[in-house]
């Protein structure tokens, strides 16, 4: 790909799709409510998807419009037996929340996935969900999927995990829907807290103190009408490109703010972004409008709290940091090892390939932004974030940039290149007289 900018950068405003956190959540959480609950702007995504096929091979009807999804709820205690193998594709979402869900069921079932998601940890729910009383194991033995689940009545836990991940943290609290007693969850760093704001409007009882959440057991679930707010991890790739394309100036509509979900933006203002909100809304998932103008960055550090508020954007971090001057160091990444591919490995890999002064370490990166990067040939490993960063870093650089499967985006972000095309024709019909 080799995108024509004009001196007047991306241009125009485009509205990203659902989130795709809250749509997986959506329909999980409607599944197990009674009543039908009613999605609009639901990402129609590979991943949410996945979660889709799951319930309807467990008794979920779903009808799909062009506008909305509806869930029609069984209830708490409503799944019924799948049929067939549950596939999980490429979604570690989809997997760890539903072995939570699935844990508690009156019966048995297995899990499996693509490729990459058989490389994934699942020892990382396996333990809290065993330490419950489920009957949960890897049939290969190996902590990863295929999952064998046999259902049954759990106990309330405390867990302390040693890791900040809210499919950990969202698959505990599923499990304790329907537990014997009151679970909690603590964790090292707050993560996305969409499991513990959803859950409540459902019906839950759901208390969060600092990095600790509580489910109470609860009798049933209400449906809901739900309006997903836009996805920040989607937004944050035309974030990026603006914020590194001179001239450019875009607005990106009502966008997911929750302030555990928007460290990019934060991130962006110290690096000397210029982002500013509009129309913003407060209510349940707060969102905004982002204008975004080109900005002349510099490096920081990043580690600490923040990283698990921007978990899946440090690859398109990365990409600006090369654009920024003087030096990034991210840290307190290591999870980014077990996401869709190693994106520390990944990213360092391709950003040398594009020329650009990058280390490896143990738990992030370096990036000594400043030098101009050059096209390539760049190894996406199949995984969505990983191309569309690398769509941004070809936005601002000389010569051809070809990324392999570069289709993957359709995990999470079906029309990417499509939007990403409008902003950068707007860019050069920009002035035009017509
Ligand atoms: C997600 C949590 C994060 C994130 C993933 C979606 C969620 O994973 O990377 O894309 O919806 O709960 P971890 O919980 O593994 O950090």
């Amino acid at each position: 790909m080799k995108y024509e900018i004009s001196r007047h950068g991306l241009r125009g405003e485009i509205t990203v799709p659902g989130d795709k956190s809250i749509s997986h959540r959506s329909v999980m959480f409607g599944a197990l409510a009674n009543g039908v609950t009613e999605i609009e702007n639901f990402l129609r995504g590979a991943d949410c998807l996945s979660t889709i096929s799951c319930f309807t091979k467990m008794g979920i009807h779903t009808e799909v419009t062009p506008s909305t999804i509806y869930v029609h709820g069984n209830g708490l205690r409503g799944l019924t037996a799948p049929t067939h193998i549950l596939d999980c594709g490429n979604s570690g979402t989809t997997t760890r929340l539903i072995s939570g869900i699935l844990a508690a069921q009156n019966f048995s079932c297995s899990l499996v996935g693509d490729a990459s998601l058989k490389k994934r940890p699942m020892n990382r729910i396996i333990r809290p969900l065993s330490m419950m009383g489920a009957d949960i194991r890897s049939t290969l033995g190996n902590d990863c999927l295929p999952l064998r689940i046999n259902g049954r009545q759990l106990h309330g836990i405390h867990y302390q995990s040693p890791v900040a991940s809210a499919q950990v943290k969202s698959a505990v609290l599923l499990a304790g829907l329907t537990a014997d007693s009151p679970t909690s969850v603590t964790e090292p760093y707050l993560s996305r807290n969409h499991t513990e704001l959803m859950l409540g409007t459902f019906g839950a009882k759901v208390t969060s103190e600092g990095t600790t959440a509580t489910i109470y057991p609860a009798e049933e679930l209400y449906a809901q009408k739900i309006t997903v707010p836009g996805d920040i991890s989607s937004a944050a790739f035309f974030l990026a490109g603006a914020l590194i394309v001179p001239g450019s100036e875009i607005v990106l509509r009502n966008v997911g703010i929750n302030p555990t979900r928007a460290g990019i933006l934060t991130v962006c203002r110290e690096m000397g972004g210029d982002i500013t909100y509009e129309n913003v809304t407060q209510d349940g998932e707060p969102s905004a409008d982002l204008v975004v103008r080109a900005s002349d960055l510099h490096g920081i550090t990043i580690q600490g709290e923040i990283i698990p508020k921007l978990i899946d954007e440090l690859p398109v971090i990365a990409v600006m940091a090369c654009y920024a001057k003087g030096t990034t160091i991210i840290r307190d990444a290591a999870e980014l090892k077990v996401k869709e591919s190693n994106r520390i490995r990944i990213m360092v890999d391709n950003l040398k390939l594009m020329g650009a002064d990058v280390e490896e370490t143990d738990d992030g990166m370096i990036i000594r932004g400043g030098r101009p990067l050059h096209g390539a040939v760049i190894n996406s490993a199949n995984d969505h974030r990983i191309a569309m960063s690398f769509s941004v870093a070809s936005l601002n650089c000389e010569g051809e940039t070809t990324i392999t499967r570069k289709d993957c985006v359709s995990i999470s972000y079906p029309r990417f290149y499509i939007d990403m095309k409008s902003l950068v024709n707007a860019g050069q019909d920009y002035g035009k007289e017509f």
